[in-house]
């Protein structure tokens, strides 16, 4: 059945995996992809499929609620997956209110333009929020998110995002309106701008720079390869029951020190180095204020309900990371310049 659906953020690092996937997989539906390219945006991500007949670039920003709607009359989408947001922990805690205005403003700008276009009138439409399992705030040693897990946000980043999947309930729950959320795990895998811990410190190593741990470098994440997310994102949006929230992980929980340790290993491998080379360059500095502790998910539901799984280990999606990370040096190199270097220093050098 042809669809039109309206990707927002898919300029962005999951984004652009989403976009890239639905459009090879799905000739029949006319894909639009709606970003409006801050520093995290980038049509380089989509060079491949940029001409594909199915596939269309709307640059628009979700802050701006007259041009939304406009898009929406124009384009009567049937479908909206919404990936845009400021997305990064540490910028949050530096500008609040730009993450308040795009995660929340951003999401209702967006719901009120799906509730103008459908009128009530919900065959076959869908609005797919894409969130993260941060709103369920820090674990201790043991137990696991699960979609029941009630929020308890901790950093400006994740009660925005807690803020904005509020709303969209309340928008089905209120109007009808079908919807899914989706809040998964932390993410890796190509294309990921370099602020985030796994880029950064590919990076750093690369370039011989120190890797700067914070805390005790005991704080745990649980890593799930961007390509498998995407995979979980079509899952949900063609199998998802409306209502539902689906958590989305790998089971795979790392203490940072021990993830920096085998991406040590794995590039001194790759690099050619003696073992233990790329270890030296680990520094550890001030925490990052209320930093959560551990964050790990219960990915039950999906497999028992969707059958949606990983399709690769964390060592294998690590190595794919390291290889396309080092085979494109001209992206990183467009990515870090300018801005980049001045948010680097004010990050690190405190
Ligand atoms: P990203 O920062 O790489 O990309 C965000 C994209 O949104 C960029 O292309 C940016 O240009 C666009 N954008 C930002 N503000 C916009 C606006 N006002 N209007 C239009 N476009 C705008 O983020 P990401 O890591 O790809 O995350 C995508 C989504 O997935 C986010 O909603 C995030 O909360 C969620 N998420 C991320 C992770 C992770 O580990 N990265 C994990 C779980 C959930
Ligand atoms: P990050 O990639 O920023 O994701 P999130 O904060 O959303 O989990 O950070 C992952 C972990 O790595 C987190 O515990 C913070 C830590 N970290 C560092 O120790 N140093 C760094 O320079 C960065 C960016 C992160």
């Amino acid at each position: 059945m042809s669809k039109k659906i309206v990707i927002t953020g898919g300029a962005g690092f999951i984004g652009s995996h989403v976009v890239r996937l639905f459009v090879n997989k799905y000739p029949n539906y006319q894909i639009f992809n709606l970003d409006c390219l801050t520093y995290a945006g980038n049509l380089e991500n989509l060079k491949d499929i940029q001409k594909a007949p199915n596939y269309t670039f709307l640059k628009a920003d979700i802050n701006d609620a007259q041009q939304i709607n406009k898009l929406f009359e124009q384009h009567a989408f049937d479908a909206v997956i919404h990936l845009a947001a400021e997305s990064h922990v540490d910028r949050s805690i530096t500008d609040p209110n730009a993450f308040i205005q795009t995660n929340v403003m951003g999401t209702a700008n967006l719901l009120n333009a799906a509730k103008s276009l459908w009128k009530n009138d919900y065959t076959n439409k869908r609005f797919y929020h894409v969130s993260t399992d941060e709103v369920y705030g820090s674990l201790g040693e043991t137990g696991f998110f699960l979609e029941t897990t009630p929020y308890d946000p901790q950093s400006p980043y994740s009660a925005s995002k807690a803020a904005s999947d509020h709303l969209v309930r309340a928008y089905g729950n209120t109007y009808h309106m079908p919807f899914v959320i989706t809040n998964c795990s932390n993410n890796y895998g190509q294309n990921q701008f370099p602020e985030k811990l796994i880029p950064l410190f590919i990076h750093n190593i690369k370039n011989n720079k120190s890797l700067p741990v914070y805390g005790d470098g005991k704080y745990t994440r649980d890593w799930l390869y961007v390509v498998d997310h995407a995979r979980a994102i079509d899952t949900v949006f063609h199998s998802g029951k409306d209502g539902e929230t689906y958590n989305i992980g790998g089971f795979n929980e790392w203490q940072n020190i021990e993830l920096i340790h085998l991406l040590c290993t794995q590039m001194d491998q790759k690099l050619g180095r003696a073992a233990g080379t790329s270890a030296q360059l680990i520094t550890y500095i001030k925490d990052r204020p209320g930093h959560d502790r551990r964050y790990a998910i219960d990915a039950t539901k999906i497999k028992n309900e969707l059958g949606w799984e990983p399709s690769v280990t964390f060592e294998e999606g690590l190595s794919l990371t390291i290889d396309w990370y080092l085979e494109n040096e001209s992206w990183l190199n467009n990515v870090t310049s300018g801005q980049y270097q001045s948010y680097y220093e004010q990050q690190y050098s405190k």
